[in-house]
Formats: structure tokens, C-alpha cells, sequence
């Protein structure tokens, strides 16, 4: 299996849960992500977390928006059930919905839900072809309010091999350590090895973020920039206009 439908697998969304830490400056995204948002004048009422996974970016919202009512979209059913257990405590506050963004007809089962105040999502928009992304760029701009934020925490196509080497020395160094503070006795080599060989990396299609924000600037965002990038990650992306 080497699309993006790998993520509903259990073992693919444990192991992906179990080194999020590994990622780098995860926590630095996310921030940027809040310091954006909290831009605006107004609290966040409503917000849609796109392959939302088990919900980090639209909770880290709740935290600081506690009446935001929130939709949650992601096809893997082991990921919602991670989000719909996370989530527990804002469970009137949330719609959970089991969709594949990647058929254009997700819009339609989310219209009812918004016009929201933000759209967020976090590395996931990457598993679809360049063509997709850019109509998925579209259906969530036709989803926000005037003034509404999107913000993508992605993967992204790095122009510099420097840039995917020091990705990966990053992740495989911080995984070793992970393991190893959990008693795990692998080798850097062999989570090197494993790490080259994740079956989730085939499902990775990777566009510049250049590339990406030309595209929210033809769709109509403004504001549109790359506000943050670390190796192979960035924040991106734009806000819809007033009118
Ligand atoms: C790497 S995880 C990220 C989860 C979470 N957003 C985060 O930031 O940690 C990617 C998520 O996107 C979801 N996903 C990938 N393609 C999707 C699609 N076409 N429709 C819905 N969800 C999708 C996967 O199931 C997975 O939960």
C-alpha cells in the first residue's frame, strides 16, 4: 500500500503518534499557527481541522478559544478514534468527520458545518497530486468567512538535498533518543534504516511552498506568505479578503 491510505492502518498511526516529538520545532509551528489566528479581532467561533489526525491543531484552538465549535476531517478511523478519546472533554463542541478530502465531494458534507473562522491542517495536504492540492486550496477558500484564516503545517519539497539530509538527521537522532529514554535498544542505524524504508514516505508527494503560496495568491488569499520553515517543514498561507 503506498498511498495515502497507509494512515488507516493502526501500526502507521501508532508509530506516527508515538515520534511526534521527533518532529523538528513542532511546537514553534503550532505557536506560529496560534500567533496568526490570534490576529484577528474577533474570538474563533467556528474552525475546521483538515486531516485533523487525533486533533492536535484544532485542540491546541479549544485551549485557547474554549467556546470554538470544531469540525474535525480525517478518512482514518483509527486517527478519529484517537481525536474522538483526546477530545473528550469538548465532545459538544465537536463534529468528527470520517472523510476523504481527496474526492472533491468532502465539501458538500462540510458546508452545513461552516462558514468558518479558520481552516487549519497539519502535514497532511502533501499525499495529494499537485492538481488536487490547488482544488483543495479552492474548496477550503469558498469555506472561510470574509477575514477567515487557513493555515498549513506541511511538508514541503526542499530545493537543497542539505535541507532533506539535516530532516532526517533531525527526526532519526530525536527518535533514538525517544526509544532509548523508553528503554528501546536499536541502533541509530537501524532507526535510519527504518525511517528510509516507512511505508507512509511513498505516499509523500512534495511541492514547494513557493508553488503553494502562488497558488493561494491566484485563488484570492491575501496575506499570503511562507511564516515560518525548518528543513522540509513550513507554516503557510493566506487569509480570504474582507469582501
Ligand atoms: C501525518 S498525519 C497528521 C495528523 C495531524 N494533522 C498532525 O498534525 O499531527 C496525516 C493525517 O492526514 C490524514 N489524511 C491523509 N489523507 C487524507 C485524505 N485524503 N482525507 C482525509 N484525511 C487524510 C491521515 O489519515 C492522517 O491522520
Amino acid at each position: 500500500m503506498v498511498t495515502d491510505e497507509v494512515w488507516k492502518l493502526p501500526a502507521i498511526v501508532n508509530r506516527y503518534l508515538s515520534y511526534r516529538a521527533a518532529i523538528p520545532l513542532a511546537q514553534e509551528q503550532i505557536g506560529i499557527m496560534m500567533s496568526i489566528l490570534k490576529t484577528r479581532q474577533q474570538p474563533i467561533e467556528k474552525f475546521l481541522d483538515l486531516g485533523c489526525g487525533d486533533g492536535i491543531l484544532g485542540a491546541t484552538i479549544l485551549g485557547e478559544y474554549p467556546l470554538a465549535q470544531g469540525v474535525f476531517v480525517d478518512f482514518s478511523e483509527p486517527m478519529l478514534e484517537q481525536a474522538r478519546e483526546g477530545l473528550k472533554e469538548y465532545s459538544n463542541q465537536l463534529a468528527l468527520e470520517n472523510l476523504d478530502y481527496g474526492d472533491s465531494a468532502w465539501v458538500n458534507r462540510i458546508q452545513p458545518h461552516g462558514p468558518f473562522d479558520a481552516i487549519v491542517s497539519g502535514y497532511s495536504i502533501h499525499h495529494q497530486p499537485d492538481t488536487r492540492k490547488r482544488q483543495v486550496y479552492q474548496e477550503i477558500y469558498s469555506l472561510l468567512k470574509p477575514n477567515g484564516w487557513f493555515i498549513n503545517i506541511e511538508h514541503v519539497a526542499s530545493a537543497a538535498q542539505l535541507n532533506i539530509d539535516l530532516f532526517e538527521n533531525h527526526y532519526v537522532t530525536a527518535r533514538y533518543f525517544i526509544e532509548k529514554n523508553n528503554g528501546g535498544t536499536r541502533t541509530i542505524e537501524q532507526i535510519a534504516e527504518d525511517y528510509t524504508d516507512r511505508p507512509d514516505a511513498a505516499a509523500n508527494i512534495l511541492s514547494p511552498t513557493e508553488v503553494q503560496c502562488d497558488w493561494l495568491r491566484e485563488i484570492g488569499y491575501e496575506e499570503v506568505d511562507c511564516y515560518f520553515r525548518i528543513y522540509e517543514l513550513a507554516v503557510f498561507g493566506g487569509r480570504r479578503p474582507n469582501n
